[in-house]
This record gives C-alpha cells, sequence and structure tokens, in this order.
C-alpha cells in the first residue's frame, strides 16, 4: 500500500485501525474541506452557493461511482431518515407482506415493525438466512410481498448478500428490493443497473470515509415516477432554489410557488429543505480521494484477501467465526465473552477494533495492510 495513501490518514499514526464498519478515519482532504468550509462561513458569511456545489458534486461523483444517472440519485441527512422517506412515499399494496432480512441494521426491522403498526402492510416476515439457508427468502416472498430489504452486507454477520438473485425472486412476485448497502459502498465495487436494485441506499461516515451528515439513494426510474411522498418542502419542487442554481437561473428573484406545487421530477422530490451542506463538502473530498486511490478496485485483489488472512488467523488462534467464511466481505466478527473489555485492551496497545454483543467486528478498508492484520493477531496471540 502506497504511503502517499497511508500518510494522508492520520489515525494510522496512532492505531491500527480495523474499525472502519463503525466509522471511517477521514483523510486530509477531508479535514481540509470541513475547516475550509467553517472557515469562510466564520470570516466571509454562509458559503451557500459552494455549499450547494458540493451536494450536486456529490451526487455526480456518487452516481458514477455505483453505475446510476444523477437523476436517480437523492440526498438525505442519514440512511434511517432516507430509508424513512422512501418507504413512507411507495405506493403499497394493500394488506401485503414486507419480508426484511434477520442480519439487517436493526434500523430497517424497526421500521418495517413500524409500517405494520401503522398499517401500511399487514405482516412483517424476518428471514434468517444464516440460520435457515439463503432458499429462506424464496420461501418467505410470495405474491403478496409489497417490499423485500436486504441489506447488502451484513453490519454483524458480515455476510454478502446475493442482491441481484434477491431482487429476482422479488420483481417474480411484484415485489420491489430494497437494499441498505451502507457496508458495501466504498469499500468493493457496486453497480445498481447489474443488481437491478429498485432502492440502493448508503451513508457517508463508514467505508465512505467522511463526516455524519450525509446519505444517498439510488432509486429506479419507474419506482421514482411512482412514488407519492406524503411531505414535501422547499427542496422537493421542480422550481427550488437548487433546480433554479442548475439552470443557471437567479436563485431569489422570483418567490417559489407554494399554491399549486409541482414535485421535482427526479430524486429530488424526495428532500425536503436545506442539506447539511458541510457533509456534502466533505464527502466529496472523500469521494475523490476513494477513486483517485481506486479503493473499490482494490476489493477483491487486497482488502478481501486481508479478511481471508484474517480469518484463517483468528482461526488457528480457536476463535470462532460468526461471520460465515464463504460469503464474507471486508467484515470479519468473531464471538467473545467479553468484547467490550477486549476491544479496550486492544486500543492500549494500539489496535482498534469493535465491541459488539457477544461479538468482536473487525473491518479492514483499502488503506490496511497485512502488517496491520498480524499486529492484531499478535496482539490477540498475547491475550489467550
Ligand atoms: C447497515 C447500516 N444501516 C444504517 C445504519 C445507521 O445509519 P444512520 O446513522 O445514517 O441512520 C448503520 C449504522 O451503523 C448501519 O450499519
Amino acid at each position: 500500500m502506497s504511503e502517499n495513501v497511508r500518510s494522508k490518514i492520520r489515525v494510522l499514526e496512532n492505531y491500527v485501525y480495523l474499525d472502519n464498519a463503525s466509522s471511517g478515519p477521514l483523510p486530509d482532504p477531508v479535514v481540509d474541506a470541513v475547516k475550509s468550509f467553517s472557515e469562510s462561513w466564520a470570516f466571509k458569511g454562509e458559503p451557500w452557493d459552494e455549499g450547494v456545489e458540493a451536494l450536486l458534486d456529490v451526487k455526480r461523483l456518487f452516481s458514477n461511482f455505483i453505475g446510476a444517472s444523477y437523476y436517480n440519485v437523492a440526498a438525505f441527512p442519514g440512511v434511517t431518515y432516507g430509508l424513512g422517506v422512501i418507504l413512507s412515499s411507495l405506493k403499497v399494496k394493500r394488506k401485503s407482506n414486507i419480508v426484511v432480512g434477520s442480519h439487517n441494521f436493526p434500523t430497517s426491522i424497526i421500521m418495517a415493525r413500524a409500517l405494520e403498526r401503522s398499517g401500511v402492510v399487514s405482516e412483517v416476515r424476518e428471514a434468517d438466512a444464516l440460520k435457515w439457508g439463503f432458499g429462506v427468502y424464496e420461501k418467505l416472498i410470495d405474491d403478496n410481498t409489497s417490499i423485500v430489504m436486504v441489506d447488502y452486507v451484513g453490519w454483524l454477520s458480515g455476510h454478502v448478500e446475493d442482491i441481484r438473485e434477491l431482487s429476482r425472486i422479488a420483481h417474480d412476485h411484484g415485489a420491489i428490493l430494497v437494499t441498505d448497502a451502507f457496508h458495501a459502498v466504498g469499500v468493493m465495487p457496486v453497480d445498481v443497473k447489474s443488481l437491478n436494485v429498485d432502492v440502493l441506499i448508503t451513508g457517508s461516515y463508514k467505508w465512505l470515509m467522511s463526516i455524519h451528515g450525509a446519505a444517498l439513494a439510488y432509486i429506479r426510474g419507474e419506482l421514482l415516477e411512482s412514488m407519492e411522498p406524503p411531505i414535501a418542502g422547499w427542496m422537493s419542487i421542480e422550481d427550488s432554489i437548487v433546480k433554479r442554481m442548475i439552470r443557471g437561473e437567479p436563485e431569489f428573484e422570483r418567490p417559489l410557488e407554494t399554491l399549486k406545487i409541482k414535485l421535482a421530477e427526479d430524486a429530488s422530490k424526495l428532500e425536503l429543505g436545506t442539506q447539511p451542506l458541510i457533509a456534502y463538502v466533505a464527502l466529496r473530498e472523500a469521494l475523490k480521494f476513494l477513486i483517485e486511490h481506486e479503493a473499490t478496485l482494490k476489493y477483491e485483489s487486497h482488502t478481501w484477501k486481508l479478511a481471508e488472512e484474517l480469518a484463517n488467523g483468528l482461526e488457528n488462534l480457536d476463535y470462532t467465526l460468526y461471520t460465515p467464511r464463504e460469503r464474507h466481505s471486508a467484515i470479519i466478527t468473531f464471538k467473545h465473552r467479553e468484547p467490550q473489555k477486549l476491544a479496550g485492551e486492544l486500543e492500549k496497545e494500539g489496535v482498534k477494533v469493535a465491541a459488539r454483543p457477544q461479538l468482536i467486528r473487525v473491518s479492514p478498508h483499502f488503506y490496511n495492510t497485512k502488517e496491520d492484520i498480524y499486529k492484531l493477531l499478535e496482539a490477540l496471540e498475547r491475550k489467550l
């Protein structure tokens, strides 16, 4: 790994950082952009245009990154917020069921239950593919299913789902496939067209190596057209301030139409008000950094292999893996009785991993090295 990349990630001066699934470290260009945006605001007043430009640049960069069109990408202040707006804008078949992955991050399961409680769907079916096998989806999805919601990579299990196949099953039954790809985008190549998904969402602060406050969602064209957001705001309309900027028109010369509102035709119809623009200033630099250093292109040849090396090393030390080896991603999790204690001790030895209930989660990214993995394994060996 080139020192050029690592020298721009300052956390590496203090730690062997193997906790990218919790939050990514901020590279220098991201830190500099945040500083310069706040300084600009402090000394010259709000850098509104600069912030909106960053938001638009991020949408462009991100859509290229996942093989989508800019038109189909909406921005939200967080993954949960985005999922909330998207799910509540869907026209859902009456008395239908929603199928969710048991290994999803809890937010989507909680949201499915909320849809059930409010009567939008009649039933939530949880699919535990690791317990029942991947055939469980075929069993649970039927013609009464309206939404299948499965995370691309399990946040704890670290397993990769066959999203393309899940889309096929969902579509065969007239359902849509929604995937939270927070643990995929930024670390592995993701292409929405080949996955054939209806909705794919991700956030800024993990594998994309930026700060909190930004999430981006791809929404397939026909679905987008059919969506009826129950709420709208000054950024949801076709003649919003941002749309005026894009068209090169003066932003504030005409009043905003509030009587006969026409929602935006593109995915911004799901956006409501001012975004945390500083998060987009940061994310623009983070995306450029990942693209410049070909982070996702290194997945198969490097990052995945680090995870493989780690899994081998853990098994040699007799740890029990929680992550199914045959489907692992860059996340490897192993069982431990006192995860909080162990993670604390490792941190004292300069290695950052995540403690989760009964588990330790290790998550290398493209900038990690074999030496990082060996340092963790050596530290673990000393604890045995
Ligand atoms: C897969 C996944 N989705 C969503 C979230 C939460 O996203 P947000 O904090 O943007 O709502 C997390 C956080 O760890 C996550 O792992």
